[in-house]
This record gives structure tokens, sequence and C-alpha cells, in this order.
């Protein structure tokens, strides 16, 4: 039995095509894999110790993390502290907290947030989570809020 000069050339080049398409996939699976990692469940953090007292100044606010979580830790004064999610409910931007305007302020719209959590202008929807913060003895820990 024979194979025809045509036979042998579609058989060519259904085995380079093959190998092309092969080459390819090989390549872009691993970058849409890095690009789209799996998800990954978060391990449930309740609290979490954020350091010693004395190293937050009164009227400051400080970015700490609550497992993967950014927390936005808020010493008012030398008794009272307050602690938010650090994720502004507009489109993600990190907080921070204004010394002189003893506000919560997003940079990435101008939104603005109480001491509450609320919104007092600009874009958010909604007020920041909260979390409960204590002091044991000279180490304060955030907590999820009950
Ligand atoms: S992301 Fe914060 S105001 Fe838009």
């Amino acid at each position: 039995m024979s194979v025809s000069a045509d036979g042998r050339r579609n058989l060519v080049q259904w085995l380079l095509g093959g190998g092309l398409a092969a080459s390819i996939v090989s390549f872009r699976y691993p970058a849409l894999k890095f690009m789209n990692p799996p998800e990954v469940p978060e391990a449930a953090v309740n609290e979490a110790s954020v350091g010693k007292a004395a190293g937050f100044k009164a009227n400051a606010g400080k970015i700490v993390k609550f497992g993967s979580r950014p927390v936005l830790l808020i010493r008012v004064d030398e008794t009272e502290w307050r602690a938010f999610s650090a994720t502004c409910t507009h489109l993600n931007c990190t907080v921070q907290y204004q010394e002189t305007s003893r506000q919560i302020w997003c940079a990435c719209h101008n939104g603005y947030y109480d001491l509450n959590g609320r919104v007092v202008s600009g874009p958010p929807p909604r007020p920041l989570d909260e979390y409960t913060v204590h002091v044991r003895g000279e180490e304060v820990v955030v907590a999820r809020r009950a």
C-alpha cells in the first residue's frame, strides 16, 4: 500500500500544526495560571496582637495586619482606641488617618470617614467595617466584632 504525496503532505502539515498548537498551549498555560492563581481560603483570624501601647502616639493612626487584611488602628487619645478595615468601601484603596482633621481619608477619590467609620463626604457608599480594640497590659489587641 502506498501513500500519495498529497497524503504525506497532509500528514506532515497535521503533525506540524499539532506541534504548534501544543507549543502555544505550553507557553500560555503557565502564564494564565500565574495571572489567575487558585482561590486559597483565608484562615479565620479573630484577633491579632499588633504591638505595645507605648509604640502608638495619641491622635495618630497606623496600618496594622489582621491576618492578611490591613486594619487602620487609631489611638484617639491616651485611653481611646479605634480600629477599622483600612480598605475603602468605594474602590478598595487603603485609607489613612488625618491628624489635622481627625478623620479617616481615602486619597484615591477624596473620601472621608469620621471616627465611627461613617462616611462624611466623597464617593464611599458605606461605612468602614469596625474592629474592637483591647489593651491587655502593654499589648494592643485588635479583634473581630461579635
Ligand atoms: S477608593 Fe476610596 S474614595 Fe474611591
